[in-house]
């Protein structure tokens, strides 16, 4: 059942960075599940790869609800019967909100998605990954230039991306006995539907609303692809992928 570049697992796989890197793995020779709330956006990812299962496999899912994470999990189960990759993708984000103006639902909902929701996926590909033979596997977080530095009013955002580091860090060492690699992709400014305003503009740590600059996503995807690509003895730790020219570097 297994292709040769084995079974990868992509929440948020219905557009923008996921849908990317569900094609660029896929064409890699990965099974691709495809994870996420909207199953026709998944069922597009596949009609645009042009796969059926068991190459591609739309399973709907909500990574704030554990029982559907369960429920995505046992699929790949009954599926394939083992998990070589994750990539834990799906994220959410409130805009423009000020911590004072901030409630706890905005707040909780961007830890359920960003947080919670990727613990719990990785906690099941851990288990499988573990007891699988071959053993081992590789887990990629999707983290942030956010991981590093924050975006004017973006408290919830910024947290949440800064402990995805902490988790892949955790994930790492402790997947080291099992041959469990973990890594993590921080991207500034890939051109998804999310962020079409950032062309247009947006508030800048000085106060200023200007545009920046964004990349294609496949720049994304690549990476991810490249880092999906190694043997379990290597692994990319962390890979920053952004706009050559946005605020970032510099300090603006
Ligand atoms: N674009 C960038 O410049 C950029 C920069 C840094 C980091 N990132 C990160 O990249 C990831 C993807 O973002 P994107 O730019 O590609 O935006 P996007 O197109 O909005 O992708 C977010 C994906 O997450 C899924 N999702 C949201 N809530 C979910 C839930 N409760 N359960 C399951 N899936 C859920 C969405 O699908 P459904 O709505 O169908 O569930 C959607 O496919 C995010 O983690 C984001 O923080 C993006």
């Amino acid at each position: 059942m297994a292709t040769s570049a084995g079974i990868a697992v992509i929440t948020g796989a219905g557009s923008g960075i996921g849908r990317a890197t569900a094609l660029a793995l896929y064409a890699d020779g990965f099974s691709v599940v495809l994870a996420g709330r909207r199953r026709e956006m998944l069922e597009e990812t596949a009609t645009i790869a042009k796969a059926t299962p068991p190459r591609m496999l739309v399973v709907p899912t909500d990574v704030t609800d554990p029982t559907s994470i369960a429920s995505l999990f046992d699929t790949i189960t009954a599926a394939y019967g083992r998990i070589d990759l994750l990539f834990n993708n799906a994220g959410t984000s409130t805009r423009n909100i000020p911590i004072e103006d901030l409630t706890l639902e905005q707040w909780s909902n961007v830890v359920a998605v960003n947080l919670t929701g990727a613990f719990l996926c990785a906690r099941h590909a851990f288990r499988m990954m573990k007891n699988q033979r071959p053993r081992g596997g590789r887990i990629i977080n999707n983290g942030s230039v956010s991981a590093h530095v924050p975006r004017r009013n973006s408290t919830a955002y910024a947290a949440t991306k800064h402990a995805l580091t902490g988790l892949t860090r955790s994930l790492s060492l402790d997947g080291r006995e099992y041959d469990i690699a973990c890594g993590q992709i921080d991207i500034g400014n890939a051109a998804t539907a999310r962020n079409e305003d950032t062309a247009r503009g947006r508030l800048q740590a000085s106060g200023k609303v200007e545009p920046e600059a964004r990349i294609d996503v496949n720049d994304v995807a690549r990476g991810v692809a490249y880092m999906a690509s190694l043997s379990l003895e290597a692994n990319v730790q962390f890979m920053t992928v952004m706009a050559t020219k946005m605020p970032y570097i510099g300090r603006g």
